[in-house]
């Protein structure tokens, strides 16, 4: 097999620890020759230092490589004078939209012996197993918007959602891809009962592409009743497709009623292969537990196995699920284990 060029932003917060296991598990499971790691230090600390988030020549790098993974980016201690949003904007989103990653692949899975805020009578004998489809390169994200009438009483803010054809009949495709993959089962979650124009576009295109999939059993949720049944009827969903800002708020619901969202890994593809796609945890930085050594790998050693799946090494992206699925089934609720005590087990089962 011809090596893959890795590159590795571990980033901010627990990003680095997160990062260190899920590299520690992918040399485990795939060999010291698989992947040639290149390690890109960026984030808080280097935008303190040289005052740049992300270069031209960094970005040509990062364009040359295979796949990507990343930690998180962020708030974190002794980032405090870090602008909201200069990280988030300036380098993961710059990464997805410029690598344009149109499939924010967010799945998740009610593992076994799971702890689980779901009552039993919603999870008794009912296998949650679903994956989202986040519409990644549009949406509220684009920056589209501005302030006006600063420092006045009358200050006016706006953020423009784009939504273009192309952009939602690519990843509405994707999605019914892959509901034919699985259980033949695909939910679009929008609002267009306020949101007529964007929401209709979603609608119409939707039902447009359905018609050329008539094993894809199709449904319609409201993004605020699509919370309820997440909470309430999980099993219910297959594959769900919806747009960005949805997609990133239901994740983390989605992550929170499956164990977690130190469980809960991501991808951000590049279908067509035109650019590297981008593999890291759906969690951030979590600033309130970085460096004391207490964050849950999981998430970044699933994303590890999401990113061997996409490289082509099928049996090995198994192995990372199976040893974690085996890991997360042998926790006993209540004893906790240290970052590295964990990625250890995992390398280690692998
Ligand atoms: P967060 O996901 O960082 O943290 C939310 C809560 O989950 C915190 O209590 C945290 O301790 C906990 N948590 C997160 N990951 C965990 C793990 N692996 N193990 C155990 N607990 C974990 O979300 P936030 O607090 O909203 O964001 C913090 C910063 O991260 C912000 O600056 C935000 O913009 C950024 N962020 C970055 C990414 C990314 O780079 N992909 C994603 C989300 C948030
Ligand atoms: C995520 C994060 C990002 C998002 C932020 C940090 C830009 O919350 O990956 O879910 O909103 O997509
Ligand atoms: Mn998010």
């Amino acid at each position: 097999m011809t090596q893959k060029k890795l590159a590795v932003i571990g980033g901010d917060g627990i990003g680095p620890e997160v990062v260190a296991e899920g590299l520690k598990v992918l040399e485990a499971v795939a060999g010291p020759d698989a992947f040639e790691t290149t390690p890109y230090d960026l984030g808080a600390a280097h935008w303190q230092r040289t005052g740049e988030v992300l270069s031209d020549e960094t970005m040509a790098e990062l364009a040359a490589a295979d796949v990507i993974l990343l930690g998180a980016v962020g708030a974190a201690p002794g980032a405090t004078d870090v602008p909201s949003g200069l990280l988030e904007r300036g380098l993961l989103l710059k990464l997805r939209f410029a690598f344009d990653h149109y499939v924010n692949l967010r799945p998740s899975r009610l593992f076994p012996g799971v702890p689980t805020p779901l009552a039993d009578s919603v999870v008794a004998g009912r296998e949650v197993d679903f994956v989202v489809v986040r519409e990644g390169t549009e949406g509220l994200y684009c920056g589209n918007g501005g302030t006006f009438r600063g420092g006045t009483p009358n200050e006016i803010g706006t953020e423009v959602s784009i939504n273009t054809a192309y952009g939602v009949e690519r990843v509405v495709r994707d999605a019914f891809e892959r509901a034919t993959r699985r259980r033949n089962k695909l939910t679009l979650v929008h609002k267009h009962n306020v949101l007529v124009y964007a929401g209709g576009l979603w609608r119409r295109i939707f039902e447009s592409v359905a018609a050329e999939y008539p094993q894809v059993s199709t449904d319609y949720l409201h993004v605020d009743a699509a919370t309820i049944f997440l909470a309430t009827d999980p099993a219910r969903f297959d594959v769900i497709v919806t747009d960005n800002l949805f997609g990133d708020i239901l994740t983390d619901l989605a992550a929170a009623v499956t164990g977690g969202i130190g469980l809960a890994a991501s991808g951000n593809i590049n279908p067509t292969g035109a650019f590297p796609s981008m593999f890291e945890p759906v969690h951030g930085s979590a600033p309130d537990i970085a460096g004391q050594g207490v964050a849950d790998p999981t998430a970044t050693i699933l994303s590890v196995a999401l990113l061997l799946e996409h490289v082509g090494l099928l049996d090995e992206a198994a192995r990372v699920e199976k040893a974690v699925l085996a890991d997360i089934s042998a926790r006993t609720p209540g004893t906790k284990r240290s970052t590295t005590e964990v990625g250890d087990a995992i390398a280690a089962a692998v």
